[in-house]
């Protein structure tokens, strides 16, 4: 028996004894027919063919698959609709698993804040990732150049990111060439920056930096950051924190009430599978968001503080009196804006539905550091020797330090082809150019046989790529 042969034995035996295996069923897994066709394929509505082989999909750190249940949570929202019509906004149906629109908010707030360890009131489901960032920034970032002015971000922070604090800087008449503090890894080739080195940069700018924004998991190198110790030690610095959860949310625990942490936002389309572009989360500590008066004519700042405010986040009470006296509702979801879309609502919520199945996320979590500790085991101790020299992980190796995502770095020219023949193969991961592939078994539908799968089709990818440079 090879090594591969054997792996597989034993993943088979990790998949037979794996307490969350469950799961998987609860998705739609893409079969490798389905990847290849260019026609539409009916997969809510027809079963597999039992002959359809399934893809091995290790992309939900990119966007993850689609519960079997979104579909028959969004159908029953449409039949509200189809038969209630505006009715539905106030009035609740006795047989449906769904709240009413007005209150689908305040399930989605409830049903998320266990995934993200904060207060139900600390967390609204609104708008999108970006959107986010800027209303956090608009709330809180209030630079004064003669003292603290600057936002200090990484040098590799995703280009949305970027994009969010060098425009919030000019939208304040600021610039980005004194008031932007981009943290450099001292490692420029595997980009991972020690915790250590990210606090010298805090201390090196303490006097005069306002904001700092990091990600929670960097998503080019899957490095997870010490968030509390970062948090903290900003802090003492008089310094406010957000951070961007696109890439943590749903993969690790976090602890955003207790950790102290200012403010933060993700995206649901990842590890939260809840559908491209869908509504994103949005988390204010309850320290940040004390706002109790209403808008008065003689001190009209004092119902807003620190917020740019929509009808939407003014209390439920008095939402619907029109009085352009704004109430702001406790918490984060006073800082939402417009009545937010039902069937992302719906679609977010139904994912949610099968986190809650898995028992949250601290089981999935366990299962999730299994999984890719096992990816990891595979890809130094199955591979032959000579292709382990044309790759590298540039994760972290310590699993405190990372979430489920590897990221490999190819040596250089051999991407193209090896992403060419993974797919080839039915195996769906992303790449990032010029030479690192990202490798996410997530827990909720991938198995250990996935993670063998996936060696063995990148084994043949490296052969076959190493043959076409050498022709
Ligand atoms: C780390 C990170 N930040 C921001 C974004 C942008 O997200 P959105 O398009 O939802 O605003 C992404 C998207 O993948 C991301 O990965």
């Amino acid at each position: 028996m090879s090594f591969l042969e054997k792996s597989f034995e034993e993943a088979k035996e990790l998949d037979r004894d794996d307490p969350l295996n469950f799961t998987r069923a609860e998705f739609h897994i893409p079969s490798k027919v389905d990847l290849a066709s260019t026609h539409l394929v009916d997969k809510i509505n027809k079963s597999q063919l039992s002959t359809d082989e399934d893809s091995i999909y290790l992309c939900g750190n990119s966007l993850g698959l689609q519960p079997k249940r979104t579909a028959t949570r969004i159908i029953q929202h449409l039949n509200t609709w189809a038969t209630q019509g505006v009715q539905g906004h106030f009035k609740p149906l006795e047989d449906s698993p769904l709240p009413t629109w007005l209150n689908a908010d305040a399930r989605a707030a409830r049903m998320m804040a266990p995934i993200v360890g904060a207060e139900e009131a600390e967390v609204a489901v609104m708008q999108t990732l970006t959107a986010n960032l800027h209303l956090l920034m608009s709330a809180f970032y209030k630079p004064d150049i003669r003292g603290r002015h600057k936002i200090i971000l990484e040098s590799k922070a995703f280009p949305s990111d970027h994009f969010a604090v060098e425009t919030q800087l000019r939208h304040h008449g600021l610039s980005p060439e004194t008031s932007m503090v981009l943290i450099q890894s001292p490692d420029s080739e595997d980009n991972v920056i020690p915790t250590s080195h990210i606090l010298s940069v805090i201390e090196a700018h303490a006097q005069s930096t306002a904001l700092l924004l990091l990600p929670g998991i960097q998503y080019y190198t899957g490095q997870l950051f010490d968030i509390p110790t970062i948090t903290d030690f900003a802090h003492k610095h008089g310094i406010f924190v957000i951070w961007d959860l696109a890439h943590a949310a749903g993969n690790v625990p976090l602890s955003l009430h207790d950790w102290n942490v200012d403010a933060a936002a993700w995206c649901t389309y990842k590890y939260l599978n809840s559908g491209p572009g869908a509504i994103g989360g949005l988390f204010v500590h309850s320290r940040n968001s004390a706002v109790t008066k209403a808008i008065t004519d003689e001190k009209p700042e004092e119902g807003y503080q620190n917020r740019l405010a929509g009808w939407w986040g003014n209390d439920k009470k008095t939402r619907f009196v029109m009085a352009n006296k704004f109430h702001p509702v406790r918490g984060a979801a006073g800082f939402q804006l417009s009545n937010p879309s039902i069937i992302d609502i719906t679609s977010v919520t139904a994912s949610l539905e099968v986190f809650e199945m898995a028992g949250g996320i601290v089981p999935l979590r366990a299962k999730s550091l299994r999984l890719t500790a096992f990816l990891e085991t595979l890809l130094q101790r199955d591979m032959p020797a000579e292709q382990r020299a044309l790759f590298r992980v540039i994760t972290p190796a310590d699993p405190a330090q990372r979430g489920a995502q590897l990221s490999i770095r190819l040596r250089s020219g051999l991407l193209d082809t090896v992403m060419h023949v993974l797919e080839a193969n039915g195996v769906i991961l992303d790449e990032r150019k010029p030479d690192v592939i990202r490798v996410a078994p997530a827990p909720l539908y991938n198995t250990f046989q996935d993670c063998v799968g996936f060696v063995k089709a990148f084994s043949a990818a490296l052969e076959a790529a190493c043959k076409e440079q050498s022709a």
